[in-house]
């Protein structure tokens, strides 16, 4: 699946020792599917795929189109690290086909980081404007600089948009922003959207350089923003409502 990674197949016994592929960063004394808590298993599970096989989604589904031709019997998948599949172990590998397809669920994400809160609080207006419009549209806010960084890349995984924000620092981004951005680009995410918001005092560089730095990394992104000079006002809330609407079309 990724270009370093060789799988094994035991005849006889069907086992496809599948080494990276399939895994989790993740360990149970009993080592079986079965025996875990499906939705810890099934988290991890995406959360590994969205960190490190996103990138190389094209090469899984066609390795997994590959595999399905030889036709073989499989009846235990055991990965280098994480649970071993044995009961119904081809769902794992059907999920991996899903998801190295641009997978996406009805969820859009908004992640910023902030100084002195004025950015979150046009993050949150953002999000409470998405619930609004589209009660059924799952919405997720994270605070990079507080938050797993790889957690918030499983929830974007997931969103079919994101809003970033951050405040205008050095006549740049601030720095958990722009790691996370670096990250981001990393990992090819395709077919999402993404609005850009954030606060500043009087260059206020940061709306166009998240635009820049989204573009680069796969993102629609969509026009409208929230660019607000210092503490929000209600003017400068008002177009969350704004964002929301092109983010949920
Ligand atoms: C260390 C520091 C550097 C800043 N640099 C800039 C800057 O280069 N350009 C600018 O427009 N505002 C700058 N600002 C002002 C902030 O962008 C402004 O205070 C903004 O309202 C902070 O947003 P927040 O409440 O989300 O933290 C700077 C503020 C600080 C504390």
């Amino acid at each position: 699946m990724r270009p370093d990674s060789m799988a094994t197949y035991l005849t006889g016994d069907n086992i496809l020792f599948s080494n990276d592929a399939f895994g989790q960063h993740y360990a149970i004394e009993e080592l079986f599917n079965d025996k875990a808590e499906p939705c810890l298993l099934w988290g991890e599970a995406m959360k590994y795929y969205a960190n490190i096989l996103n990138p190389f989604s094209p090469l899984v589904k066609k390795k997994i189109e590959e595999i399905q031709s030889l036709n073989l019997p499989i009846d235990i998948i055991a990965p280098s690290h994480g649970a071993i599949w044995r009961e119904d172990p081809m769902q794992i590998v059907e999920k991996y086909y899903q998801w190295a397809q641009d997978y996406q669920e009805n969820q859009i994400t908004v992640v910023y980081d902030t100084m002195w809160e004025g950015t979150m609080q046009l993050a949150h207006a953002i999000g409470e404007e998405i619930s609004h419009l589209q009660p059924d549209t799952k919405v997720k806010v994270f605070n990079i600089s507080q938050s797993d960084k790889n957690d918030i890349m499983t929830e974007v995984f997931k969103s079919k948009a994101i809003a970033v924000g951050s405040p205008t620092v050095g006549q740049d981004i601030l720095s958990a922003v722009g790691g996370w951005l670096d990250f981001l680009k990393e990992l090819k995410f395709k077919n999402k959207k993404a609005a850009v918001f954030g606060c500043y005092g009087w260059s206020g560089e940061s709306t166009k350089i998240l635009r820049e730095r989204l573009s680069a990394a796969g993102f629609a992104v969509t026009e409208p923003e929230i660019k607000c000079n210092w503490n929000p006002t209600d003017t400068d809330l008002a177009k969350a409502a704004e964002i929301a609407k092109v983010l949920c079309e």
